[in-house]
């Protein structure tokens, strides 16, 4: 895996353009569904120009402006650690140079429907952009300026899309474009940019026309000359060869349609994207392909099964990994969550353990109260029945107020505990001899004691032991 950079993590390097590295890369805490993406980062050396850096911001506000299904999304774009960057989808696949480099290895060329119906996309994501319009609603008169076979992109799955605003002009990009001179890859240049007069979006068609020029007939039109001079040269000045004349077979109106999008002066051009789009469907239509939206993915997936294996192994793993550390940030977060709860319901269990601990206890108590009482009533009552049997009529009590100093102190007669503490009243027979003792702390007292009718009182004082 390689490094970090920003809220990305680097998972692959794609590709290395004229200015910027782009990278496969996942945002380290999105949801896996927002992977894979890609990441052009401006190449250090590349970072101080300042008129480089402007037409990359430049590409990243152009494009933040355009949502549609054949333009590549961008998603974030900022500078981290001194390199400007932009964050946008991914697209799983090749790009078409790429593409037509692997049939012309094989000398095979893009079958006719496949053709039409990628340039027909890329028209449609070009004119979107041609159209876009800033929130007030006024034109941004964006040309995308380098559309080249390496800034169209197939996707595995069929998803054709445009890439790389890099040199886009646009209203606000104007000033510093001019003073940049050109840029592009001078093999799909128009004329006008050739020549450094204005541009308009007609730039892009003729761009467009010699990509269709290449993929029908598998001829370069400029690429094969030696250097930029020469090709710029030829750009402005030499006849195109008429696409009908090298292909003798090609459907009549096709033929039309590339030669217009190639006319040298503008004005004899298709005047937007989509008038040339809406030519090359009606021709589609009227050749009756079979309508198979599986064979684009196909096609590609077969040209190039080693990339789409290996790629596929790393989305896969970066989106296992993605999951796995949801699932173990899951796991953390259940594993608190456990924590949590089982915190609370082990106090929740203590509670209630006290509480019926305390339950049980007041239910003893009570119900030892309640035997204590019954015996103790019983007892009474027995004491009773026994007294008004047995005990001897004339027997007399005497109320003897009992004090002592100091007071509290525990009152046992004839060495029984009363349960009693002074002052306290004792019920004691009349004329019966008793000992009383009294306890406090260290302090006691005994005395001997027999009631009569003068004898109703004690005052004891203690003593320590
Ligand atoms: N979003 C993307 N998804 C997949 N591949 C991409 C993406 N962006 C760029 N590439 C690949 O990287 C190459 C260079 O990217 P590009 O933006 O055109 O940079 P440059 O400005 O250097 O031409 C493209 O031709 C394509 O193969
Ligand atoms: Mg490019």
């Amino acid at each position: 895996m390689l490094e970090r950079f920003d809220n990305y993590q680097l998972l692959s390097k794609i590709a290395t353009g004229g200015m910027a590295e782009i990278f496969l890369a996942k945002h380290v805490n999105s949801p896996v569904n927002s992977m894979p993406i890609a990441i052009k980062k401006v190449l250090k050396q590349y970072g101080n120009n300042p008129m480089l850096v402007k037409m990359f911001l430049a590409e990243a506000r152009i494009i933040c402006n355009i949502s549609h299904e054949n333009i590549v999304k961008i998603y974030d774009f900022g500078k981290f650690d001194d390199q400007y960057f932009i964050a946008m989808e991914y697209v799983f696949g090749q790009n078409l140079g790429a593409i037509i480099e692997k049939l012309k290895e094989r000398d095979l060329i893009m079958p006719l429907n496949l053709t039409i119906e990628i340039i027909s996309a890329v028209l449609c994501g070009l004119d979107h952009a041609h159209n876009a319009q800033d929130r007030n609603g006024n034109f941004l008169n964006i040309v995308h300026l380098d559309m080249n076979p390496n800034n169209i992109l197939i996707s595995y799955e069929g998803k054709i899309k445009v890439v790389d605003f890099g040199i886009a002009n646009a209203n606000y990009t104007k000033k510093f474009k001019d003073s940049a001179g050109i840029q592009g890859t001078y093999a799909y240049l128009s004329p006008e940019q050739c020549s450094g007069k204005a541009v308009d979006r007609r730039s892009d068609i003729f761009s467009v026309g010699i990509i269709l020029y290449e993929m029908l007939t598998g001829h370069t039109l400029y690429k094969q000359l030696d250097n930029d001079m020469a090709i710029m040269n030829s750009i402005l000045n030499d006849e195109i060869e008429p696409i009908n004349e090298l292909m003798p077979e090609i459907d009549p109106k096709l033929a039309k349609i590339v030669m217009k999008a190639l006319e040298k002066n503008p004005n004899r051009r298709y005047a937007s994207a989509m008038d040339m789009r809406e030519d090359l469907q009606l021709v589609y239509n009227s050749l009756e392909f079979d309508p198979n939206s599986e064979m684009l993915p196909a096609f590609v997936k077969k040209l190039f099964p080693a990339h789409f294996i290996k790629m596929t192994k790393i989305i896969e793993q970066a989106q296992t990994e993605y999951l796995m550390d949801e699932l173990f940030n899951n796991i953390g977060e259940l594993e608190d969550l456990d924590l949590e709860e089982k915190k609370k319901t082990e106090e929740a269990a203590r509670q209630k353990e006290e509480a019926e601990k305390k339950r049980v206890k007041k239910k003893a108590f009570f119900s030892r109260l309640g035997l204590v009482s019954g015996i103790v009533a019983g007892l009474a009552v027995i004491a009773l029945i026994l007294k008004f049997l047995f005990v001897d009529p004339d027997v007399k009590v005497d109320m003897i107020t009992v004090f002592s100093n100091p007071g509290g102190a525990q009152i046992f007669v004839d060495g029984e505990d009363t349960g009693k503490v002074t002052p306290a009243s004792l019920q004691l027979e009349h004329g019966k001899k008793y000992i009383i003792d009294f306890i406090k702390d260290n302090m006691i007292g005994t005395l001997e004691f027999t009631p009569s009718s003068e004898n109703r009182q004690i005052n004891m004082q203690l003593k320590p032991r």
